[in-house]
């Protein structure tokens, strides 16, 4: 029975297809079957899936909308082992059905307040529906007043935060642009090295 990964963030360009195919791929190359859906209508999951590579590791791909991405996940989560959902920006009504068929709501977060304060409505979500959820810090600054600055307010909310985070690295935007995941074109890159440590966490958690 599959493990149902939504990516949600209602602010924009916080990395949720970034995370959403990069996890499919290492996942993938774990030996799971994994399949990856864009529920996005900006469709760039379809796109970056249009040019993966003919030799790379066959990921099951769909982009369903509405109410077919239910029926979508009915269909898949007895054949995978880990489903993978892209969601549009805005809480519009293709992220709620996306996150209300979710085990876990995976939410990408800048390092910055303004960030913060936008995923509330994701998170005020996720927690409406009851859904387990963590938050992803994306493009995390090493370190610095910014990262401090957003740690404390995390830990003050006691909002959900995973301990694996993933850097500000060009190879993700280079891995995009080739249909590929950072663990398939940098296998031996600090972004691969995050997104494979990761993918092991969420292994962990479906496991639970
Ligand atoms: N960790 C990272 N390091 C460097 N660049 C990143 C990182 N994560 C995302 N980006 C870049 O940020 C931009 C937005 O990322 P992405 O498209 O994944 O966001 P999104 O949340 O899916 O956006 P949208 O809301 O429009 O769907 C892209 O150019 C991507 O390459
Ligand atoms: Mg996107």
């Amino acid at each position: 029975m599959a493990f149902v990964i939504a990516v949600a963030q209602q602010k924009g360009g916080a990395g949720k297809s970034t995370l959403a195919s990069n996890l499919a791929v290492a996942l993938l190359q774990g030996g799971k079957r994994v399949a990856l859906l864009d529920t996005d209508p900006q469709a760039s999951l379809t796109r970056w899936h249009s040019i993966r590579p003919e030799t790379a590791p066959k990921l099951i791909f769909e982009a369903p909308s509405g109410w077919r991405v239910t029926g979508a996940l009915d269909k898949l989560r007895r054949t995978t082992d880990f489903i993978v959902t892209d969601t549009p920006p805005h809480a519009d009504t293709d992220s709620k059905i996306a996150i209300r068929a979710a085990d876990l709501v995976l939410i990408p977060l800048q390092a910055s307040l303004p960030d913060l304060w936008a995923s509330e409505a994701t998170i005020a979500l996720a927690e409406a529906e009851k859904r387990l959820h963590r938050l992803v810090l994306n493009r995390l600054p090493a370190s610095g007043r910014l990262r401090d600055v957003v740690m404390e307010e995390l830990a003050r909310r006691k909002t959900p935060v995973m301990a694996e985070t993933l850097g500000n690295r060009s190879a993700f935007a280079a891995a995009f642009a080739l249909g590929q995941g950072v663990t398939e074109s940098a296998a031996r890159s600090p972004a691969a090295d995050e997104i494979r440590a990761l993918a092991a966490a969420l292994g962990m958690l479906k496991g639970k």
